[in-house]
């Protein structure tokens, strides 16, 4: 099976290879070629060029690209997309003048999310998260990460990542899961935290590892949830299970936990609203990718990560939604790109590098997706006639996507 793409105004993001992710210093570039032709075989990127040298390749079914931009499919390397109804009501309550934290404090929130799931049969929840996914594909997310921590008993742990398991059994891109029980306490718990740390320990994580649904293990070490003591024990207990660290930290205060990750070699640290130098200090000579989540921002109204700092210190940035129904009830990344520009003060290059490589890095799979290089899946993003890839998160709001290829199938 052979596909051709062939006047492509603009071939975004060529690299002859990426072994790491990119510093702040490098993601000032975005390498280009200007009208090319991309070759597809058997799903993957088989060779790309310039148009003035394109051979003749027999039995190939053709793609005119002409006036279009061809782009690595964007990776979104943290989302919560299995979860059960909404929060509508939650949203109307901050808007009328309560915060994110009252309505965790009055029952809502997580636990809300929490009580839903456990009502919902696995097959509903399996429909209402494929639905969702199938919307972000549209949106050109062609590498995902879900989290399971809207269970918080062992038994609805379990059936969350039962249904990430059966999305990426279904789906054709790659899907991680992460194990996400330390995500908030339980009622049950409310009073006992260690017991809760406890049976997250001995009997969750355990669980999980054993029948073999999780790749990554996450922990909401904040103020009012998890502390660094608890994240330090947690992710020991997971590196048992060869659990790799990606953590929810610094979202609304700056505790220590990203110096924690780091000692316990986090691939990422995600939110990052709130940062100390300390905590930059400690990203510096990290294999540890910082992870900002725009969208969340917006919606609750909180601070956005600072990006100029962290690129201006030379360290790495990934993009990703955070796509879940408390803080962030959208799976967008063209906005999340838009928001990463306007409020973040990214330049396009900047942050379409932040969706791409380095979301690729930040999901564990940058050897096989998030560049077009020689070898790699055919996962990608075909625009419409626009004038330049900086015109898409210039027109925020707008769905400039014609379609999405994922390993060389259109979807
Ligand atoms: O990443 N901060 C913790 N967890 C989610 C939100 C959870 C919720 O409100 O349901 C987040 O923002
Ligand atoms: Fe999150």
């Amino acid at each position: 099976m052979k596909l051709l793409f062939k006047n492509i105004k603009q071939l975004v993001q060529v690299r002859e290879e990426t072994l790491k992710p990119l510093k702040g210093s490098e993601m000032k570039e975005l390498p280009l070629l200007d009208n090319a032709w991309l070759l597809v075989e058997d799903g993957k990127i088989a060779d790309f060029g310039k148009m003035a040298d394109l051979p003749t390749f027999e039995d190939a079914s053709v793609i005119d690209a002409s006036g279009k931009m061809l782009l690595p499919g964007w990776i979104d390397s943290h989302t919560h997309l299995v979860y059960a109804g909404n929060r509508e009501q939650e949203f109307v309550d901050r808007i009328n003048g309560l915060t994110y934290e009252e309505i965790a404090e009055k029952g809502g929130g997580i636990v809300n999310s929490a009580k839903k799931l456990q009502e919902t049969s696995e097959d509903d929840l399996y429909l209402q998260s494929a639905r969702r996914l199938e919307e972000v594909i549209k949106m050109g997310t062609t590498a995902i990460e879900i989290k399971s921590g809207y269970g918080l008993t062992t038994e609805a742990e379990l059936k969350m990542l039962r249904v990430i398991h059966k999305l990426k059994q279904n789906y054709k891109l790659p899907v991680k899961a992460t194990f996400l029980g330390a995500h908030a306490l339980p009622p049950e718990f409310k009073n006992d935290k260690d017991g809760y740390m406890d049976l997250l320990i001995n009997e969750m994580l355990p669980k999980v590892a054993e029948a073999g649904l999780a790749d990554y293990v996450d922990i909401f070490c904040e103020k009012g949830y998890f502390s660094v003591e608890d994240t330090h024990r947690l992710l020991e207990a997971g590196k048992k299970f060869g659990l790799i660290p990606k953590i929810h930290v610094n979202q609304f205060n700056a505790i220590g936990g990203i110096k924690a990750a780091v000692a316990h070699n986090a691939l990422s640290v995600d939110h990052l609203e709130v940062m100390e130098p300390e905590d930059l200090e400690a990203l510096k000579s990290s294999d540890t990718m910082p992870v900002a989540l725009p969208s969340c921002s917006l919606f609750l109204g909180i601070p956005y990560t600072p990006a100029r700092e962290i690129l201006d210190n030379d360290l790495p940035l990934a993009l990703a939604t955070d796509y879940n129904p408390g803080s962030t009830p959208s799976g967008n990344m063209n906005l999340v790109i838009s928001l990463a520009c306007i409020k973040m003060k990214m330049n396009p290059e900047e942050a379409i590098n932040a969706a791409t490589i380095n979301a690729a890095y930040a999901m564990g799979i940058l050897d096989t997706h998030g560049s077009i290089t020689k070898g790699k899946a055919a996962n990608l993003i075909l625009t419409d006639d626009i004038p330049s890839y900086g015109f898409l998160p210039y027109s925020f709001g707008a769905n400039h996507i014609n379609s999405v290829y994922i390993n060389g199938k259109k979807v």
